[in-house]
């Protein structure tokens, strides 16, 4: 019998739904099909947390989770703090402290659900997002702060080191798709130097893989292209910023943020890899026991196929599509299922 560990880390609003959901799927999986199980920690790492203590992730916090074999998140965002602060209490020194540079975005309209396309059974596609520098490195600063001349800057830094790993990583999961074909993504016309940098590196990356079709796009034009044009698309690279807003329009093209799941992962496993949600912490219906769960349910089937349990993650997305395919939907999908509902339907059908 397999122990994984698991650190959970639910936090704010309806991640702590979610999750709460989530586990109880992973759980049942292991009780279906046996060879496995979890040992689940819990962190209370939220923003009450940050609020009695001055932070999310206490001393010593980073050392402990990373001897997870994988984190499982829920949001991180609350009215009583402000969101750089939570994004950079939280999430982002996790990613980046545990070098989780590829941040993997899958799309696709799942049975049952409807796209606000007409052609929206094209989407499948997975968004590969630079997720350890670009414009979310942190570099900047405020100079002459609460002065009439104060001054910020938000400098976006890309790293040679950091622009070709991304590269490899998307060629070598386009590669193992049947289109094998991957786009990238920059805005190299107005942004001349990092922008222009990922452009190179990708034309020296190809060359490794001249079994993949390659295109090239500039942001604000692939956009156009998701929306009249889906079926053009399979892997998407694309940097920090870019792939964050790319992604968002691909779940909402998809049907809904409530459905998209993502992996931030540590190719190299030198660190746990961590799988959330894309959705935020959702204050319109936090409490309300009616967010979708499907997005965490996904990202639980991409965290056991990283654990190695490919066969349960294949078991869990067919239960998860059984489920959207029967109509059983929350209010965010046009349905007026809760939570419960659709968490005990997905169960029903991995018992079996
Ligand atoms: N990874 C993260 O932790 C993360 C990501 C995005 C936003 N946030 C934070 O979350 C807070 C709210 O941000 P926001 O409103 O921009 O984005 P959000 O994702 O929380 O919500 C956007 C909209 O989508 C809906 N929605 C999201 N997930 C849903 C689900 N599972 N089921 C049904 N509907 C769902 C919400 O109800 C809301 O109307 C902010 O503090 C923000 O910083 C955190």
């Amino acid at each position: 019998m397999k122990t994984y560990n698991i650190a959970a880390i639910p936090g704010d609003g309806i991640g702590t739904e979610v999750i709460a959901a989530g586990l109880e799927i992973l759980e049942g999986l292991a009780r279906r099909l046996g060879g496995f199980n979890f040992d689940v920690t819990h962190y209370p790492w939220d923003s009450e947390y940050y609020l009695k203590h001055g932070h999310y992730i206490p001393d010593g916090g980073l050392a402990e989770i990373s001897k997870a074999d994988a984190i499982f998140f829920g949001a991180v965002g609350s009215l009583k703090v402000a969101d750089h602060i939570s994004l950079w209490g939280l999430r982002l020194p996790i990613c980046q402290g545990f070098d989780q540079y590829a941040n993997v975005r899958p799309a696709r309209v799942l049975p049952g659900v409807k796209s606000p396309l007409s052609n929206g059974q094209a989407i499948d596609w997975v968004i590969v997002r630079e997720n350890s520098e670009g414009e979310y490195s942190g570099s900047g600063g405020r100079v002459h702060q609460g002065l009439p001349i104060e001054v910020a800057t938000e400098v976006s830094t890309f790293t040679r080191v950091g622009v070709e790993r991304i590269h490899r990583f998307a060629f070598e999961l386009a590669r193992s798709r049947p289109a094998k074909h991957l786009t990238l993504v920059t805005k190299s016309n107005a942004q001349r130097h990092g922008m222009v940098l990922w452009d190179e590196v990708f034309a020296e990356v190809a060359r490794d893989y001249p079994d993949v079709r390659t295109n090239r796009e500039l942001v604000d034009a692939v956009t156009t292209t998701m929306v009249l044009k889906p079926e053009k698309l399979d892997v998407i690279v694309a940097t920090n910023l870019h792939a964050d807003i790319l992604s968002d329009l691909a779940a909402a093209l998809s049907g809904s943020l409530g459905i998209a799941p993502t992996a931030n992962l540590n190719p190299d496993r030198s660190f746990p890899s961590m799988f959330e949600p894309i959705h935020g912490s959702a204050f319109d219906i936090t409490g309300k026991g009616i967010a979708n769960p499907i997005a965490t349910f996904w990202t639980a089937a991409m965290m056991l196929e990283h654990l190695g349990e490919r066969k349960a993650g294949e078991h869990l997305m067919r239960a998860i599509e059984e489920v959207t395919a029967s109509g059983l939907h929350t209010p965010d999908l046009g349905g007026t299922a809760t939570t419960r509902q659709v968490t005990d339907a997905v169960l029903e059908v991995i018992s079996r």
